[in-house]
């Protein structure tokens, strides 16, 4: 069975190592990919990379809403265009950051098997893909990110519960 592991947060350094290749295929990698999986689905993020549950090894789970796409070893062959986007990341709660990003590329990884795949993506996939990949060499998107952008709700939820004290006080005059 699948197990939720803890994510690792901005301060770790365990997030800023770069993480190995990944050279043996097997039971014990099998296992780690499902836990990665369950792990990223608990948190309702599109992509989670080892590092981010404290094994510094290249391994990548994705899931823009398409799929389960599971990257060993990943390397970027290609990368086209430009495009600039809000990111987030289960290592940096509450901020979020415009981060310039390849617009179009092209993944070489392997599958838990070991097996050679290619990947072919675009937009916001091609985002997460780059965003994953850099966190395998310790990067994280507060680094390169042109601006910072704050999560807007828990400012929205301290005014209301603001408004709900003055309408309390309100009430008791
Ligand atoms: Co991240």
């Amino acid at each position: 069975m699948a197990a939720i592991r803890e994510i690792i947060k901005l301060g770790d350094p365990l997030l800023r190592q770069r993480a190995a290749q990944v050279r043996r295929f097997g039971f014990r990698l099998e296992k780690l990919l499902d836990d990665m999986a369950c792990t990223m689905y608990a948190s309702n993020g599109c992509g989670l990379a080892a590092p981010q549950i404290g094994i510094s090894k290249c391994i990548v789970v994705i899931d823009d809403g398409q799929g389960l796409i599971e990257l060993i070893n990943p390397t970027i062959r290609r990368a086209e265009g430009e495009i600039s986007d809000v990111e987030y990341c289960l290592s940096v709660p509450e901020l979020g950051g415009e981060v310039k990003r390849a617009e179009s590329i092209r993944v070489e990884a392997q599958d838990r098997k070991g097996k050679i795949c290619v990947y072919e993506a675009e937009g916001f996939l091609a985002r997460i893909f780059q965003h994953e990949i850099d966190h395998l060499q310790g990067r994280l998107f507060v680094d390169i990110m042109t601006r910072e952008v704050r999560d807007e709700k828990p400012e929205k939820l301290q005014n209301e519960a603001q408004e709900q004290v003055q309408d309390e006080a309100q009430n008791n005059e």
